[in-house]
């Protein structure tokens, strides 16, 4: 279906990135980037030119989120999945609880399963669900995921950790724009390539005294941690502007870029305009009847990514296809192993509510035409 399907000149977005992770990456910060000629790549990443974009990049996050001047923003390579591992090994005392409710917080739950000298313990809901927090007083570390890129389920509130507790989030795709109080978070880390408008490979933590406190306990006891994990390594390197190994020097300076932009904004804005994007497909969603909203309850539909379903009369990877060969939009499939007739779509801060009402009206079109 949709072989034929054309979009008329007035609807085409001004830009056809709606997937979920990479995300769109404006073209003015390559540009930029070009800008730096012979002064930048292939510099030194102990060196003051990459140097001032890490500190820029730690003083622009901590002010984005309003941390307290003791937290530390840590950056390194290997992306979130890397930390899942690093979290386990290098910042669980005796047992971590997991709430999960899709792909990438079970990813997490089953990297913490395999080490095999912490317990763990994993709360589950069904995809399309939203976490509920129970009783987790058993363990030091509590690991939620506060927007479930597979699923397009947001949490609705963070849960309450002891002193003794530290709270660790997986923010990758709604650090920035899905609401979150960082301060009250110990171990708050993302991929730069969702919100953040950069490319993958790298994480980026924000952490608080007590999870370096936390982090410094581990390292003391008699545990193999691979130095490429070493929390110890990763901090003291980031203390000085620079990382424990070397880095992709672009990555970070489109990531810098994106912090600048969003620190115009200020993050309570740019929650407000997500909103403003959201309502722009789940009100979509509602008035169609071949749409459907798939996570029922609202307090849980995400500000970041929105799962919409299809009648199963319309097949919407063949829509998906078209529009992608056309040019118009990349990346609104489902997430491949939900297995659903649905368009995911990405409501990162860079895509545009204009480009967005766009796509509802392309996708009205196509399957109202048919
Ligand atoms: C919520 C979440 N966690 C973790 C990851 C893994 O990130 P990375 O591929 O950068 O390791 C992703 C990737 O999409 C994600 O969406």
């Amino acid at each position: 279906m949709f072989e034929n399907f054309n979009v008329p000149n007035e609807l085409t977005p001004s830009d056809p990135r709606f997937g979920c992770g990479p995300s769109l990456l404006p073209v003015e910060y390559v540009q930029s980037l070009l800008e730096t000629g012979p002064h930048l790549l292939g510099t030194s990443h102990r060196k003051g030119p990459f140097k001032k974009i890490v500190k820029e990049i730690q003083e622009g996050l901590k002010s984005y989120f309003n941390v307290p001047e003791d937290y530390e923003v840590v950056i390194g390579n290997g992306g979130a999945t890397f930390l899942f591992d690093m979290i386990g090994l290098g910042m669980v005392d005796k047992k971590i609880t997991h709430y999960t409710c899709g792909e990438f917080s079970s990813k997490w739950f089953k990297s913490s399963k395999l080490i095999p000298w912490i317990e763990q313990k994993e709360i589950n809901v069904d995809y399309g669900q939203g976490v509920v927090y129970e009783d987790h007083s058993d363990s030091d570390v509590v690991a939620v995921t506060l927007n479930e890129t597979s699923t397009g389920v947001q949490l609705d509130s963070l849960p309450q950790v002891n002193d003794d507790q530290l709270l660790a989030v997986d923010a990758t795709s709604g650090a920035g724009q899905v609401p979150c109080d960082v301060s009250k978070c110990d171990i708050f880390f993302f991929s730069p390539q969702k919100v953040f408008a950069s490319e993958g490979g790298t994480f980026v933590a924000i952490l608080s005294p007590k999870a370096i406190a936390r982090s410094e306990k581990v390292q003391e006891q008699d545990r193999y941690i691979p130095e490429i994990m070493s929390w110890k390594l990763a901090i003291d390197n980031n203390r000085k502007h620079s990382t424990y190994n070397t880095p992709s020097i672009s990555t970070l300076f489109f990531l810098n870029e994106q912090v600048k932009a969003m620190n115009v904004l200020g993050l309570d804005r740019v929650i407000e305009l997500s909103r403003e994007k959201a309502d722009v497909l789940y009100n979509w969603a509602k008035e169609k009847d071949y749409l459907d909203l798939y996570v029922k309850d609202e307090k849980f539909r995400s500000l970041a990514v929105a799962t919409i379903d299809v009648d199963d009369k319309y097949p919407a990877e063949d829509l998906c296809k078209r529009l992608a060969d056309l040019k118009i939009a990349y990346g609104i499939d489902a997430y491949r192993k939900l297995g659903r007739n649905q368009f995911r779509i990405a409501l990162f801060h860079n895509v545009k509510k204009d480009d967005l009402v766009k796509l509802t009206k392309i996708i009205s079109l196509a399957i109202e035409s048919n």
